[in-house]
């Protein structure tokens, strides 16, 4: 973690150049009257960009009287944020990160890597091209390991690639901002396994949504046409079985009463 000093060496005096001037003139006109002070955090940064890379204590008094803020409320803002170094560092800074999403994939290995090239945290090489410093997650996890080096961010680290980054840092050739392995951004290594049908993202699709929103409207309309059908079909089988059942009972008196007439014809016949 960063030590929240102020450099022992420090300028006389510090004031902002021009273009510096004319962005924090802006910036502080930004918020209403008796607010200005909610601007010391683009004006730190605007005096950091100005002085290679660090504050000076005679640029927090200089915001300070800006701000018509107390000098020890500025110096609480600056020291809370390791975004703001109170101390040189190097022309690369590189800021490594030791949260665990990083520590898990192997930042023990970075950090070991800027020991062995740079030197102890906090130590400026001696041809002044490097330093580093431990933060806190810079939010970049899902490409983790990885170290923010002045503006830009480098992901996807090992040992091998981390120390080939310095060496090109230092001898002023290009390097590739961002992830160091084959893959766009933070897309899955190796190539997408899901979500791969180029319709999905060549326009081919506009408006399918609709095409497939008329096969349900007709599937249902189906479902519920078969189902009026069954439920009639049901009904009029429901009525056939009614009547089939009312008709049975009559079948049955009518066989009694004949059976009746013949008994009683029968009896008259033996009384004879
Ligand atoms: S843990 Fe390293 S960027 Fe988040």
């Amino acid at each position: 973690m960063s030590a929240r000093q102020m450099a022992k060496e420090q300028p006389e005096s510090f004031e902002f150049n021009q273009k510096y001037a004319e962005l924090a003139q802006a910036r502080i006109a930004m918020y209403p009257e008796g607010k200005q002070a909610s601007a010391i955090v683009p004006l730190l940064w605007f005096a950091q960009k100005q002085h290679n890379n660090w504050i000076p204590e005679a640029a927090l008094r200089h915001i300070g009287d800006m701000l018509g803020m107390a000098y020890i409320r500025v110096l609480e803002v600056v020291t809370f944020y390791t975004m703001f170094n109170l101390s040189p560092v190097g022309k690369h800074f590189v800021q490594f990160c030791g949260t665990t999403p990083c520590w898990l994939n192997g930042a023990d290995k970075i950090k070991q890597a800027c020991k062995d090239v740079i030197g102890d945290e906090n130590t400026i090489t001696a041809d002044g091209e490097f330093s580093w410093l431990e933060v806190e997650c810079l939010g970049a996890c899902v490409n983790a390991p990885m170290v923010q080096i002045n503006d830009d961010y480098y992901e996807d680290l090992d040992e091998d690639n981390f120390k080939q980054l310095l060496t090109d840092l230092k001898s002023g050739k290009p390097t590739k901002i961002g992830t160091q392995i084959d893959r766009v951004n933070a897309a899955p290594c190796g190539g997408n396994t899901s979500l791969t049908e180029d319709s999905l993202f060549d326009g081919s699709m506009v408006g399918g949504y609709k095409a497939v929103l008329k096969q349900i409207e007709k599937a249902e309309a189906d479902a519920a046409k078969a189902a009026a059908l069954e439920a009639a079909k049901q009904a009029k089988e429901a009525e056939k079985a009614e009547k089939a059942k009312s008709e049975k009972p009559k079948k049955t008196t009518a066989k009694k009463t004949t059976s009746k007439k013949a008994s009683s014809k029968k009896a008259k016949k033996e009384d004879k």
